[in-house]
């Protein structure tokens, strides 16, 4: 290898981990608001000043429930209230499961 191809070889790797570590949380979050928005939840949870109020507001939510109780309540809302009006979204794939978990648990 010629040195510029070895400045460049690291130059390019130092970059691509500069990149993949912020990336990681602003990217979930990112997804945590995009599942927000396309599953409806806005039509009933008011979030960042904006949604429905039929469902209490998910500002804070973290502070208030932790991250097993909010799994909880999307896979099957009405184990905590037999009368909830919230649908259950335990036909989304896990992994957006986890996603909205990890975000709205991290609204504190
Ligand atoms: C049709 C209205 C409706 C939709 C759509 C809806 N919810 Fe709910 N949600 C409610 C209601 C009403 C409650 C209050 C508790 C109950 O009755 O189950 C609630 C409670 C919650 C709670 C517990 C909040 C607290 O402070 O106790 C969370 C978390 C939650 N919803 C998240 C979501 C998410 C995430 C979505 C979208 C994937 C969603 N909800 C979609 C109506 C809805």
């Amino acid at each position: 290898m010629t040195f510029m191809k070895a400045v460049k070889s690291i130059a390019i790797a130092a970059l691509a981990l500069v990149m993949a570590a912020p990336a990681g949380a602003a990217e979930d979050s990112s997804r945590g608001i995009e599942l927000l928005n396309s599953l409806g939840c806005k039509g009933c949870h008011r979030i960042n000043g904006q949604g429905g109020t039929l469902g209490p507001s998910l500002d804070g939510v973290g502070k208030r429930l932790d991250e097993q109780r909010i799994r909880r309540q999307l896979l099957d809302p009405k184990s905590a209230n037999p009368g909830s009006l919230m649908p259950s979204f335990g036909h989304l794939p896990e992994k957006d499961i986890n996603t909205l978990v990890d975000y709205l648990g991290d609204l504190k």
